[in-house]
């Protein structure tokens, strides 16, 4: 014992022992971690970055306690994050995380399922599989609603582009596109990342249209008719249509009832990205906000966004489950197949727990805590709303907030920089340079 603590033992050492003789180090090192985050991290009363040089990449060539490591790390690494738990913090869509899914990384880690298939994450399946269908009535997409986490709201947008392509055309997969004239539809305000999503899957970004927006970056649903329309007059086959619930830089919903009609008229898959603003479903208040959601095929909802959940945990959900399977067929010849495996039905294969995270948060909250949180935050963007307009520094981009976010210039040079209720502080609003920009 006294060798592994002066970091002469073997490397084995740093396991876990199965018969258990180096539990008290490894609890000793564990609580080391705990107080670090504690007393060192969460207070918040350090500055947002406080030391900008880089810290030097060097490996050792013996291994080191983790008594020694852990002060470096306090005392390099921590001041060199951003510190979202300064008081002054309000997020860009980034809330601070639940301390429940903090710790509850650390149980997804000891516990090092894998998401991949049902006998590498027996019971989390389960869990996930019941928690999608749930998310997914809550968006109204039926009592057979299915889904599936994932790394990040770019990924499911993307897997809604793909799941749209199988709808429609389902010999793309094998074949490719040739020279299918199809063309996808986004808001001019959606994410960046339907532009990566048709690049990445041969649509070509050319082949993506945006679609323009009102003053408050909103879908206007004529232009997208127009759109559509000359579209198909120009023998063009539109297959989807994204709309936003939440938009990355001004926080606003669109339309989401006529654009939804004008989709299904056109034969379009209809997307929400709902990655941002698909919280305000669980707030009795604000839910009417996303109206018309419950006529999309598939909804892109981000949980580490605006529900207090630590990267990652992100959703892609849709109405029909074999939309999904038929996307990616069952391809893991080395699993049992017999049942649900989340990796025949996205991208990634081996993923985490995430779920874990998720359902703490919800217990943790309740459904009555997390409306509370939500009213709090409509109610902060509203009160910042009030103060940018009375002030001479600053104006609002987009009155009124649409969402949690209040949208005012920022940076060097000025931009449009939102900041959202999502912080952990109260009152006052900050963007601080250069971290207003998008994510
Ligand atoms: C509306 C919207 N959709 C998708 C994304 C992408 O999500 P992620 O960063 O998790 O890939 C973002 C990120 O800010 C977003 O604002």
């Amino acid at each position: 014992m006294r060798n592994f603590e002066e970091g002469r033992s073997p490397a084995t050492e740093w396991f876990a022992r199965p018969g258990g003789s180096n539990q008290e180090i490894l609890r000793a090192m564990g609580y080391a971690v705990v107080d670090a985050i504690v007393d060192g991290i969460l207070p918040g009363d350090r500055p947002f970055v406080a030391e900008t040089s880089p810290f030097p990449w060097r490996v050792p060539t013996q291994g080191r306690s983790y008594r020694e490591i852990l002060p470096e790390v306090m005392g390099e690494l921590v001041p060199r994050a951003l510190n979202v738990h300064h008081p002054g913090y309000r997020g860009h869509m980034d809330s601070v995380p639940l301390m429940w899914s903090v710790w509850g990384d650390a149980l997804i880690a000891a516990l090092h399922n894998n998401m991949l298939s049902a006998e590498l994450a027996p019971g989390f399946t389960h869990l996930e599989a019941q928690g999608m269908n749930w998310f997914g009535q809550q968006f109204g997409l039926g009592e057979n609603a299915f889904g599936t986490l994932m790394a990040g709201g770019s990924l499911a947008n993307l897997t809604a582009l793909l799941a749209a392509r199988q709808a429609r055309f389902p010999d793309v997969k094998d074949r490719g596109w040739d020279n299918l004239p199809a063309v996808a539809l986004v808001s001019a305000a959606a994410h960046t990342s339907f532009r990566k999503a048709a690049n990445v899957m041969g649509l070509g970004r050319d082949r993506l249209r945006m679609v323009p927006t009102d003053a408050q970056g909103r879908m206007i649903p004529l232009a997208l008719a127009e759109a559509l329309a000359q579209a198909k007059s120009q023998g063009q086959i539109p297959f989807f249509v994204g709309a936003v619930a939440g938009t990355t830089v001004t926080g606003a919903v669109d339309l989401l009832p006529e654009i939804g009609a004008i989709a299904r008229q056109f034969g379009c898959w209809f997307h929400v990205d709902a990655a941002y603003g698909g919280a305000v479903r669980f707030s009795p208040d604000w839910r009417h906000l996303l109206s018309g959601c419950e006529q999309a095929d598939s909804i892109t909802f981000n949980p580490q966004k605006w529900l207090w959940v630590a990267r990652t945990c992100a959703m892609l959900l849709v109405r029909d489950r074999q939309v999904l399977e038929h996307t990616f067929d069952r391809d893991l010849p080395y699993m049992d197949e017999t049942g649900l495996n989340f990796g025949n039905v996205t991208v990634q294969g081996t993923r985490r727990t995430d779920i874990l995270k998720l359902w703490l948060v919800l217990q943790s909250l309740g459904l009555a805590g997390l409306a509370q949180l939500l009213d709090r935050s409509m109610a902060q963007s509203r009160q910042w709303a009030q103060r940018i307009a009375e002030t001479d520094e600053a104006e609002l981009v987009c009155p009124p907030p649409s969402t949690s976010s209040a949208c005012a210039p920022g940076g060097k040079p000025p931009r449009p920089c939102a900041i959202a209720g999502n912080g952990s502080g109260d009152g006052g609003y900050r963007c601080p340079a250069g971290r207003g920009k998008p994510s």
